[in-house]
Parts: structure tokens; C-alpha cells; sequence
């Protein structure tokens, strides 16, 4: 399997009250092109501070992000804007929909502004849908889905745009049991599927039994690569 991104020497520091927070303290990490990583551990270890470093959302202090072969940790904000859009799919824990614009058009809103006719929009949005279980709910709005089902949507978002890799940051933090596993499964068959890469950040011990690799995280360190 190719390597689809590598963390080489990676540190962060927060000051805070005149205290330095070493959020990423020298780290090393190889995901592969196709894996299903789970990057787990305690709250404040750096695990969102990692997964933003990861997908260019933030910069690092030192070292090398390569991502699909490009070193991001010098990149301009406009390269990685660009590489957001082309190359990856977020999750969020709240799953971020916007609330005036219905299921379907929150999946639609990742391709706008886009040079892709309006027909070729709709059909990649209902298929997206489709694939997720949600196609009888593309008419709801956000206030009229459960949160199962919202973070249904907020999959159907990642996967539109056919990126490499799809990040996500805690995406069963606000879900119950049954639609935690519904959501990991469905995770765990996008990846399978597509071959996309899949990147979970979780604090919960019980969701490593889904990844490939399972990353453990302590005080801004990891732990353990599995
Ligand atoms: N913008 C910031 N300013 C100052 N300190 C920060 C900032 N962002 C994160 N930190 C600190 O860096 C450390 C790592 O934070 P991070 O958010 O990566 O942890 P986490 O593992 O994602 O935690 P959680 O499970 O609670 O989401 C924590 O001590 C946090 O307080
Ligand atoms: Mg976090």
C-alpha cells in the first residue's frame, strides 16, 4: 500500500497564562493509503490538535506533514484550501449542517460554487444519500432529523466530492449506542468500498475494534502504533 500521509518530527505548543502546553510533542506517524486508522486517548492528549496538523487545518511548529506526497507544513493558505476541497471529507462531532438547507442540499453545498451541471450535482447528492441509508429523508431539514440521521447527512457530505481521505473528529461523540455502531459501520464500509482512507479520532477505548491501526495517544505523545 502507498503512503497517504506521514508525520515526520511533528511538534505544537500552546502557551497559555504563561504556561507552555506541548499539544504534539515529536511525533512520528505512517497511514497508508486505504487504512482505517483510529487515533485514540484521553481528552487534551492532541488528538484534534494531530488530526488538524494532518489535514492542514493547522501548522505545525517543526517537522513534516507530507500528505499524498506534498510536504503541507509550509504550504500557503491558498494550497491547502485547495487540497481540503480536492482530497479530503470532514466529520464533525456536531455535524455542522446548515439548518436552512435541507439534507440533500447540504450534501449538494460541498460542489458550489462548481463548473458540474446542476442534474450531475443532484445525482451525485442522492447517490451519496443512497449509499448512507438516508435517501427517504433528503427532503428534511437538520431540526427535523434525529442525530443518527444527521450524522448520516454529515457522511453523505464527506464522501460527494470522492475524497482520498475522510477525517473524523469524534463523529459518535452525541450519538447514542445504536447509532454510534450504525455510523462505524458505515465508516467502516466507505472505506472498504472506495478504498478511502479513514481517520477516527475518539476518546473511547471500545471504538479501536474498528481500526486497521490503532493509535494511542498520551500528553501530546503517542503511545502505541497497533
Ligand atoms: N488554541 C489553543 N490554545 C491553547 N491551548 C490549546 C489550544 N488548542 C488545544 N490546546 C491544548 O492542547 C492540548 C491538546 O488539545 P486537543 O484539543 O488536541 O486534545 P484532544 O485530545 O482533542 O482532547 P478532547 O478529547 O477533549 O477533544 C490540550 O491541553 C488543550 O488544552
Ligand atoms: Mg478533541
Amino acid at each position: 500500500m502507498d503512503v497517504m500521509i506521514k508525520a515526520i518530527d511533528v511538534n505544537k505548543e500552546y502557551r497559555r497564562a504563561g504556561a507552555i502546553i506541548r499539544a504534539l510533542a515529536d511525533v512520528n506517524l505512517e497511514i497508508k493509503s486505504g487504512e482505517f486508522v483510529i487515533i485514540q486517548g484521553p481528552t487534551g492528549c492532541g488528538k484534534s490538535t494531530l488530526l488538524n496538523v494532518l489535514s492542514g487545518l493547522d501548522i505545525p511548529d517543526s517537522g513534516k506533514i507530507i500528505f499524498d506526497g506534498e510536504n503541507i507544513a509550509r504550504a500557503t493558505e491558498d494550497r491547502l484550501a485547495r487540497l481540503r476541497r480536492m482530497k479530503i471529507g470532514f466529520v464533525f462531532q456536531d455535524f455542522n449542517l446548515i439548518r436552512t438547507l435541507t439534507a440533500l442540499e447540504n450534501v449538494e453545498s460541498v460542489l458550489w460554487p462548481t463548473v458540474l451541471r446542476t442534474s450531475e450535482i443532484e445525482d451525485r447528492a442522492i447517490a451519496a444519500l443512497r449509499d448512507v441509508n438516508l435517501l427517504e429523508r433528503k427532503d428534511h431539514f437538520p431540526v427535523q432529523m434525529s442525530g443518527g440521521e444527521k450524522q448520516k447527512c454529515g457522511l453523505a457530505r464527506a464522501i460527494i466530492h470522492r475524497p482520498r481521505v475522510i477525517l473524523a473528529d469524534e463523529p459518535t461523540g452525541n450519538l447514542d449506542p445504536e447509532s454510534e455502531k450504525e455510523i462505524m459501520d458505515l465508516l467502516k464500509e466507505i472505506n472498504k468500498d472506495s478504498e478511502t482512507t479513514v481517520i477516527v479520532v475518539t476518546h473511547r477505548e471500545k471504538l479501536t475494534s474498528y481500526g486497521d491501526k490503532i493509535v494511542k495517544m498520551k500528553d501530546g505523545k503517542i503511545q502505541s502504533v497497533k
